[in-house]
């Protein structure tokens, strides 16, 4: 049998740094557990379109949908603002996600003790918190139609549309369940029944889905009030279901509940491909940080958290998953930290490469 493939789209701004970093990791687990990848790489977003006048080329798609994962670092940057719309380099990871049809997006939201101090909430409310938000990701208003802006009578209206189909709420309400029942059983959707149709029909249908998974607790609260309990405490939930715009926006809140963007990793995931393994995307929650590009600054650990979902959701070795996960754990204890992490009195940070570097020490110990 031949090797699981992964494709390494790097992206902008930070993206190659922290990708750099899981290179490492992925060669570590070449030499020191013979699991090895066939890996390619390729451009994505800005640097694509400054080679190749497109935020994605069709060649890169194409690889895209053959190989078994692919790893995304991070698009865009100040550089391409002024770009037309319709080559942003945001419109590169849109068309991967849509074409891949990677409907339901994995971000888990993990307090690591080490860093319960770093979230602007409460060190009671954050410690050992564990969510995994699942966020609709090819459809609703992201792609929904009609869209554009128009001419209307003497002004220009701005228009896009919220779609929800039957079909794609309930395959993604069915990951979500899956996931509840490998965690703690329990599943809360959120929408705006109270005043979008599109959200009484997902309400509808994720409660008909619910029928099929009887131990799963569900429950349905609004995405507004969703926010607030995210921020009261966040610890209530477990897994939380939420269409395509609202998943954006909640998985940023959650996000700052563990202390930093730079630590959240996310899964992409589609229909299974013809050897079982679903159409899978894996990619930081955090983006391109141009602010701090190209000095060493940024933190790996997003990006190398990624590459462990894939271990555990696209090739099956959830232990090797738990080794790479304990292993940023343990170096987060050891109180080994990025700039975004600084806070502690006379902790001096260590470089994007050093962070990766104490993490396949780390590794090693664990043999
Ligand atoms: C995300 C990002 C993207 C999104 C952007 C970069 C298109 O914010 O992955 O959360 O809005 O989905
Ligand atoms: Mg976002």
């Amino acid at each position: 049998m031949s090797n699981p493939s992964i494709l390494i789209l790097p992206g902008d701004g930070i993206g190659p740094e922290v990708m750099a970093e899981v290179k490492k990791v992925i060669s570590w687990y070449g030499a020191k557990r013979d699991v090895q990848f066939d890996v390619s790489e390729d451009l994505v977003g800005g640097s694509a379109y400054d080679a190749h006048g497109t935020p994605l080329h069709d060649d890169t798609m194409a690889k895209a949908q053959e190989v078994d994962a692919v790893l995304l670092g991070a698009v865009g940057g100040p550089k391409y603002d002024a770009l037309d719309f319709s080559v942003k380099p945001e419109r590169g990871l849109l068309r991967l996600r849509k074409e891949m049809d990677l409907y339901s997006n994995l971000r888990p939201a993990q307090c690591f003790d080490a860093l319960a101090d770093f979230s602007s909430l409460k060190k009671d409310v954050v410690a050992g918190l564990d969510i995994m938000i699942v966020r609709e990701l090819t459809s609703g208003i992201y792609f929904g139609e009609p869209r554009g802006i128009i001419e209307e009578g003497n002004e220009r209206v701005g228009i896009n549309t919220q779609r929800y189909t039957e079909s794609e709420i309930d395959r993604v309400a069915r990951s979500a369940f899956e996931l509840a029942m490998r965690r703690g059983k329990k599943l809360c959707s959120m929408e705006k029944a109270n005043v979008m149709e599109s959200g009484i029909l997902w309400r509808e249908v994720v409660t008909e889905v619910g029928k099929d998974y009887p131990e799963v607790e569900l429950s349905h609260m609004y995405a507004d009030a969703g926010a607030m309990q995210l921020c009261r405490w966040p610890k209530q939930f477990d897994v939380i279901v939420t269409d395509n715009l609202f998943g954006d926006l909640l998985s940023d809140a959650a996000a700052m509940l563990t202390g930093s963007l730079g630590m959240l990793p996310s899964a992409s995931l589609g229909a299974p491909m013809a050897n079982g393994r679903p159409k899978a995307l894996y990619e930081p929650v955090h983006g391109s940080a141009p602010d701090i590009a190209g000095q060493g600054k940024a933190n790996p650990i997003a990006c190398i958290l990624s590459f462990a979902m894939s271990l555990r959701y696209s090739f099956d070795m959830g232990a090797e998953a738990d080794r790479l996960e304990a292993a940023v754990e343990k170096v987060l204890a050891d109180g080994v930290r990025t700039a975004d992490l600084l806070g502690e009195e006379g902790v001096t940070p260590v470089t994007t490469s050093e962070m990766g570097d104490a993490i396949v020490s780390a590794l090693d110990a664990s043999l």
